[in-house]
C-alpha cells in the first residue's frame, strides 16, 4: 500500500500528544521523513494496543525516533544518538531517550561509526518495548507506506548503498532486525514472547 498523506494513531493523548509536537517542530517540514514518521507512530499505536505495551512509551519513543535527523539538534551527524541526546535535555525519561538511541539496530552502527560510549549514555532495554519500536520502524517504508521487514530493509541497503555504514554492519544488523521480526511477529500470534530470546 502506497501512502501520501500523513498517517495519524488513534491514541494521541498525554506524552504522545507532545512527542508530536516536539517532533513536528524539528522534523514537521521534512516530507518524506514526517510522513515515516507518523506512519511509524500510527504503526507502534497498533502493535501498543495488540501487544499490551503501554502505549504512551512506545508512541512517544516512535514520534521521537527520528528527530535526530534534523539539522539543528545535529550534533554528530548520527541520528539516534543526536536524538537520545536532545530527548534527554528535553526532559524525557530515560528509558524513552534509551528506546530512541538504540532503534532498529543502532548498536551496531553506532559501534562501527565510533559511537558506542555516547550511546552507553542511555538505557538498552533489549525488551519486547524496544524490539516493537524497531519493528515499527522497519515496517515502515520512507514515505510512510507499509512494509514487510525484509523489503524495508532491503530498500535501505539498496538506497543507501554498498559502501554506506549500513552495508558495512550488515553481518551483524541484518541478523538482529530479522530476530526482531520474528519475536513480535510470534508475540502478535500469540506465542510467548518468553519462548525466543531476545539477545539478536
Ligand atoms: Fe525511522
Amino acid at each position: 500500500m502506497s501512502t501520501a498523506t500523513v498517517a495519524r494513531p488513534r491514541v494521541l493523548a498525554g506524552r504522545a500528544a507532545r512527542a508530536r509536537d516536539l517532533a513536528e517542530s524539528l522534523i514537521g517540514d521534512s516530507g518524506d521523513r514526517w510522513r515515516h514518521t507518523a506512519g511509524v507512530a500510527a504503526r507502534a499505536a497498533e502493535l501498543a494496543d495488540r501487544l499490551d505495551l503501554d502505549p504512551d512509551v512506545l508512541v512517544s519513543a516512535a514520534w521521537l525516533h527520528d528527530i535526530g535527523y534534523a539539522a539543528r539538534i545535529a550534533l554528530t551527524g548520527f541520528h539516534p544518538l543526536d536524538g537520545a541526546v536532545h530527548v534527554s535535555a528535553e526532559g524525557w525519561t530515560a528509558r524513552i531517550a534509551g528506546l530512541v538511541a538504540y532503534h532498529s539496530g543502532a548498536r551496531f552502527v553506532g559501534a562501527a561509526r565510533g559511537f558506542a560510549a555516547g550511546l552507553a549514555a542511555f538505557p538498552d532495554e533489549r525488551t519486547l518495548m524496544s524490539d516493537a519500536l524497531t519493528y515499527a520502524d522497519q515496517t515502515v517504508g520512507p514515505k510512510g507506506d507499509r512494509v514487510d521487514q525484509a523489503s524495508r530493509y532491503a530498500e535501505v541497503l539498496l538506497r543507501h548503498g554498498p559502501c554506506s555504514w549500513n552495508a558495512k554492519v550488515d553481518p551483524m544488523r541484518g541478523p538482529h532486525l530479522r530476530s526482531v521480526a520474528a519475536r513480535v511477529e510470534h508475540a502478535l500470534v500469540g506465542g510467548p514472547a518468553a519462548g525466543l530470546p531476545l539477545a539478536g
